[in-house]
C-alpha cells in the first residue's frame, strides 16, 4: 500500500476523525469491523469482540466468520459464508451490499442485518470494507410474531366469515381485511379504497340506508348494526350484517368509523328455510287438529247413535205423560163446575215432564257439542250420575244389570266434563257391545271410581263380556280398530287422546274372568288435598 505523504495540519485532523470513529465505534451496540480484500479482520470494535467472545486485538487477521464459528462450530454459518462473497463485490462495484445474517449461538439465535460498506482514500480508491452489523432479532420476532398473528386473524376470519374494515375519514380511505375482499369478491387492485367503491358495491335498494347509518354514526358516534345486501361483481346478491363504532381522535374528534362485517347469507337461508318448514308444520298440524276435531264429532254422533233408542224412550217417556196430563186438565176445566184445583195440579206435572224432557234433550246437546275444550274444576261422580241418566234406559234394553260404585270423598278433578263424558261414554257403550252375545252368564258392567294414591282418581269399567282378542291388549287403541260391523274404531283413540290431554293415563286389561276392564287415571285437583 502507497501511503502518501501528509501535511502536518492534514495528518492532525485526520488522527482526530480516526480517534473519534474509533471511541464512537467503541461506544455503539452494533457491530462494527474493518475488513481487507481477503475478509480478514483489521479492527474489530468491541461489541464484536464482546459476541465472539475474545479481545477485540485476537481477532485481528481471522477471516470473518472464523472467530464466530468457534462459537456456534462446528461449521462457519452459512450466512458467514455469504457475506465474505460480498465483499469482493464491494470492491468490484464500490456499491454497499446489505444482507441479513443469522448467527446460532447455542441457546440464543440472534439476527444481524449486515452492510458492508466499501471504505475509500484519499484518491477514492476503495481500500477497505467496513462491517457494520446492527442486531436485529428483536424486531425480527416481533415482526414473526405480528405476521402470525395477522394469519391467524385472516384464517380466523376465512372460518367465521367475519371480516374487519376501517373508514378514515380524513383521507377518506377504506380499510378491508383479506375476508372482506373474499366477501365482496373483489381484488385489491379493483377496489379504489374510498367510501364511494365502497357503496357502489352495495345493492342500490340498501345503499341510502347505509349511507345514512354512516353518516349518523359520524355524526353522534354511536355504534351501529345494520343489515344491507351487497352485489358480487357475478351479479350474486349476498346479506353482510355489520357492526361499526365511529374512531375518535386524540382531542375526542371523530376520524372515521372501524368495524366488522359477516357474510349472513346462508344463516338467513337456513332460518328462512326453518321458519318456511315451521309454518308448514303449523298447517299441517292446524288440518290434523281439524281431521281430529271432526272424526271426534262424527265418533260421538256414532254413540248417541246407537243410544237412539234409549234417547227417544227417555225423551217419550215424559212427552206421553204430558199429553196424559193435557187432556186431564182439558177434561176438569170442561167439567160443569170446572175443577180448577184438579187442572192446576195436572199443569203442574205438564211443567215438570217437559222440564224433564228438556233436560234429557239438554244433556244430549251438551254430548255433541262441538266446542273447544274448556276445563273446570268438579267432581266425578256428577260427571257420571249424570251420563248414567243417559245409560239407565239403554242398560234396562239391552239386559245389563249396570253397577256403579263410588267412593266417598272422591276429590274433584280438572277436567273438561264433556270430553270426560264422551270417554265414560264410550268405555260403557263398549262393555255393553261386548255382552251383546252373551247368555251364559250375568251380564253384568261396574263403573267403580276411587282415589288411588294421594294424586290420583280411577275410574274402572269392567264388564263379563266376551272380552278382548287378545294380546297385544293396546291394538284397541290404534285408530280404526274395529271388530264391529258397523264400528269406526276411533272410539278409543280419541278417548286415550282426551284422558292423556288432562296428564292421565288409560288402559285395557283382561279380567281373571270373562270381560275386560278399562281403566283411566286423572291427577287430582291439589287445591282440595293442600
Ligand atoms: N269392553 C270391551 N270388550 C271387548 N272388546 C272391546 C271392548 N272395548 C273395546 N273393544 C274392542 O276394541 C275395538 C275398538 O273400540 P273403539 O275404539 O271404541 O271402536 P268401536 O267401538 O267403534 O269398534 C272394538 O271394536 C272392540 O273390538
Ligand atoms: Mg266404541
Amino acid at each position: 500500500m502507497i501511503v502518501k505523504p501528509m501535511p502536518p495540519e492534514a495528518d492532525r485532523r485526520s488522527q482526530d476523525i480516526q480517534q473519534s470513529f474509533l471511541s464512537l465505534s467503541e461506544h455503539l451496540p452494533d457491530l462494527i469491523a474493518r475488513l481487507d480484500r481477503d475478509g480478514r479482520y483489521c479492527y474489530a470494535n468491541s461489541a464484536l469482540a464482546g459476541l465472539a467472545g475474545r479481545p477485540a486485538a485476537q481477532m485481528v487477521g481471522h477471516r470473518l466468520g472464523e472467530v464466530l464459528a468457534q462459537r456456534t462450530s462446528p461449521a462457519i454459518p452459512d450466512d458467514f459464508i455469504a457475506l465474505r462473497e460480498g465483499i469482493p463485490r464491494v470492491f468490484a462495484t464500490g456499491e454497499t451490499v446489505e444482507r441479513e445474517a443469522g448467527l446460532p449461538l447455542p441457546g440464543d439465535e440472534r439476527i444481524f442485518n449486515v452492510r458492508l460498506v466499501p471504505e475509500r482514500d484519499e484518491s477514492g480508491a476503495i481500500v477497505n470494507v467496513l462491517l457494520i452489523g446492527r442486531d436485529i432479532t428483536q424486531r425480527k420476532r416481533a415482526e414473526d410474531a405480528l405476521r402470525n398473528s395477522e394469519r391467524d386473524l385472516n384464517e380466523a376470519q376465512r372460518v367465521a366469515k367475519i371480516g374487519n374494515w376501517r373508514f378514515d375519514l380524513r383521507f377518506n380511505s377504506v380499510t378491508w381485511s383479506a375476508e372482506l375482499y373474499r366477501m365482496f369478491g373483489v381484488q385489491a387492485a379493483d377496489f379504489a379504497r374510498t367510501y364511494e367503491a365502497f357503496l357502489s358495491r352495495i345493492h342500490p335498494d340498501d345503499r341510502v340506508r347505509v349511507a345514512q347509518t354512516s353518516a349518523q354514526t359520524l355524526a353522534d358516534g354511536k355504534s351501529f348494526q345494520l343489515e344491507y345486501r351487497i352485489v358480487l361483481p357475478g351479479g350474486e346478491i349476498r346479506t353482510i350484517r355489520e357492526i361499526g363504532n365511529a374512531i375518535a381522535g386524540p382531542e375526542g374528534q371523530i376520524t372515521g368509523l372501524f368495524g366488522t362485517a359477516q357474510d349472513i347469507t346462508e344463516s338467513r337461508r337456513g332460518a328462512d328455510a326453518l321458519r318456511a318448514s315451521e309454518r308448514r308444520f303449523a298447517r299441517a298440524e292446524e288440518q290434523l287438529g281439524q281431521a281430529r276435531a271432526e272424526l271426534t264429532r262424527v265418533a260421538r254422533a256414532m254413540l248417541v247413535g246407537e243410544l237412539a233408542t234409549s234417547i227417544a224412550h227417555e225423551v217419550n217417556q215424559p212427552l206421553t205423560c204430558v199429553v196424559t196430563n193435557a187432556e186431564a186438565a182439558l177434561r176438569w176445566l170442561a167439567a160443569d163446575p170446572p175443577n180448577f184445583v184438579q187442572a192446576s195440579t195436572a199443569l203442574e206435572r205438564i211443567i215438570r215432564d217437559g222440564n224433564r224432557a228438556a233436560a234429557v234433550v239438554a244433556r244430549i246437546r251438551i254430548l255433541l257439542k262441538n266446542g273447544k275444550s274448556t276445563k273446570t274444576r268438579f267432581k266425578l261422580d256428577i260427571a257420571i250420575s249424570d251420563l248414567l241418566a243417559l245409560m239407565e234406559g239403554e242398560a234396562r234394553r239391552r239386559q245389563v244389570e249396570l253397577q256403579v260404585r263410588i267412593a266417598p270423598d272422591l276429590p274433584a278433578v280438572i277436567a273438561d266434563r264433556v270430553q270426560l263424558q264422551q270417554v265414560l261414554l264410550n268405555l260403557t257403550v263398549n262393555a255393553f257391545d261386548a255382552l251383546d252375545n252373551v247368555q251364559d252368564r250375568p251380564r253384568q258392567v261396574e263403573i267403580e271410581a276411587e282415589p288411588v294414591g294421594p294424586a290420583s282418581v280411577q275410574v274402572c269399567v269392567r264388564d263379563s263380556g266376551v272380552g278382548l282378542a287378545g294380546p297385544p291388549w293396546d291394538r284397541v287403541f290404534d285408530a280404526f280398530y274395529t271388530t264391529k260391523p258397523d264400528g269406526l274404531g276411533m272410539g278409543l283413540t280419541i278417548s286415550r287422546t282426551i284422558i292423556e290431554s288432562h296428564g292421565g293415563r288409560l288402559w285395557a286389561q283382561p279380567n281373571q274372568g270373562p270381560g275386560v276392564s278399562f281403566r283411566f287415571t286423572l291427577p287430582i285437583d291439589d287445591q282440595i288435598t293442600a
